[in-house]
């Protein structure tokens, strides 16, 4: 007799794949971003980085962002241009074209376009040539206004009549900190790897052997909206005598922050040390995104080894991004997680859990102002998080914070009580900034037992 087992004897009454075939269709009202889609109209309501300032040379340098194909340029006079691709005349692209000393010069027939679109010089047209000068007068070249700020370019591409301030956050000028500037690239919607910021839970289990050991403990995690603008997913873990509470912050549509990859492991106390990295996920278009960033080195953030364009690449996702196949399986990072989901995953095939909170809570927000938008209602901006002190500063608290705190019986009480009374200490500063805040933080989170 043969051991072989007739599979028809199986009971295979609970295997449902072929039912789960189905295609099926995304919800594209957060995934698609080109111009006059609902999110692509909200996402144009706020600055974006688009470029890393040094990787912006003499010569003109295309760019996609929000869909839309631009071409990004310093003309000779230093000025910062971000136009339309096509060149209004006869729709060559302006990629080919040259720097001016103002403005950026057209390869095909010379036309010039300063930083705003104007026209500002047609030169293969006679003196007084009446339809150069009617040219010159009514036609502008689609263009948006840009920001250079610390190693980075930034630009809004909404309606210039809703330009909102630039936002400027606390971390933006740390005494000490080394900040460079990085880009990481990723084959997938601006979603997937937005999500990761306010889900502590991938942390335990993707990145555990990438930071360290202390990362590998799921710990309590607990979820904080303030304002409607900011989202927080925050873990409390047991190390050792510590409790390590690790802060990551998400203010809309898509600025982040957390505690350090690097230079905290929850086995030395530490108080308010701030965040790897001061980060925004651009969607350049719905098939693909960059995590404009830059590195915080320093005491106050990750160790200055890790400045270089390798540890950084750590820094965002826990694995240098060009690997063979085989390193991406036996230890995958955020790319592999998120691009493998597909180029745009499909929201209504998940099945959310209670770790998934951070993420449905700021979803709903989006949709709820892309909703506000579409009935007149401009979608509120980062501002409005800055303390009442009038300098305009926001406050931020992706941190990491390590209290000795000895294990009790009543372990996930004490987590869960230690994660709030640190929440509760960075809420109550936000009237204070810089070193103020700071102090006033420290100090508090010293006295908790
Ligand atoms: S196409 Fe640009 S100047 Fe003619
Ligand atoms: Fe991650």
């Amino acid at each position: 007799m043969s051991d072989v087992v007739n599979p028809s004897k199986d009971n295979f009454d609970s295997f449902c794949g072929y039912h789960q075939t189905w295609q099926g269709g995304s919800i594209t009202e957060l995934t698609q971003v080109g111009p006059g889609t609902p999110c692509g109209e909200y996402l144009r309501r706020y600055w974006h980085p688009v470029s890393i300032t040094a990787e912006l040379g003499d010569k003109p340098k295309l760019i996609k962002i929000l869909g839309e194909e631009l071409v990004l340029f310093r003309d000779k006079s230093g000025q910062y241009g971000l136009v339309h691709k096509r060149c209004p005349h006869r729709r060559a692209s302006l990629e080919f074209g040259s720097c001016a000393e103002r403005g950026i010069q057209c390869c095909y027939h010379g036309w010039v376009f300063d930083v705003d679109g104007s026209v500002l010089d047609i030169p293969g047209e006679p003196e007084g040539s009446v339809s150069a000068i009617n040219v010159q007068n009514k036609l502008r070249l689609g263009a948006y206004p840009v920001k250079e700020f610390n190693g980075l370019l930034f630009a809004y591409l909404g309606p210039i009549e809703e330009l909102p301030e630039f936002p400027i956050y606390d971390t933006f000028d740390i005494p000490g900190m080394t900040m460079t500037p990085y880009a990481g690239p990723f084959n997938c919607n601006w979603i997937q790897v937005l999500d990761a910021i306010v889900d502590p839970v991938h942390t335990a289990f993707l990145h555990q052997s990438q930071f360290s050991d202390g990362f590998g403990a799921l710990g309590e995690i607990e979820f904080y909206e303030k304002n409607k603008v900011r989202f927080f997913g925050t873990a409390s873990r047991r190390v050792d005598d510590n409790i390590w509470v690790r802060v990551n912050e998400l203010v809309l549509p898509n600025f982040t922050q957390a505690g350090s990859a690097f230079a905290v492991d929850g086995t030395q106390t530490k108080y308010f040390g701030r965040s790897a990295f001061t980060r925004w996920v651009v969607p350049v278009d719905d098939k693909h995104c960059i995590a404009f960033a830059w590195g915080n080195f320093g005491e106050r953030g990750d160790p200055h080894e890790y400045n270089t364009p390798e540890g950084m690449q750590l820094i965002e996702q826990g694995e240098l991004f060009d690997r063979s196949y085989e390193e991406k399986q036996a230890s995958p990072g955020d790319v592999e997680a998120v691009e493998s989901m597909g180029s745009i995953s499909d929201h209504e095939k998940e099945n959310l859990v209670s770790g998934d909170r951070g993420i449905a809570m700021y979803r709903a927000q989006i949709k709820k102002n892309i909703r506000n938008m579409q009935k007149g209602k401009r979608p509120p901006q980062p501002g409005v998080l800055a303390g009442s002190n009038g300098n305009g500063v926001i406050p931020t608290y992706g941190s990491d914070t390590v209290l000795k705190i000895p294990g009790l019986e009543d372990e996930r009480d004490i987590l869960k009580s230690t994660n709030k009374q640190v929440m509760d200490i960075l809420f109550a500063a936000d009237e204070l900034t810089g070193d103020d805040r700071d102090r006033s933080i420290i100090s508090q989170l010293k006295n908790i037992k």
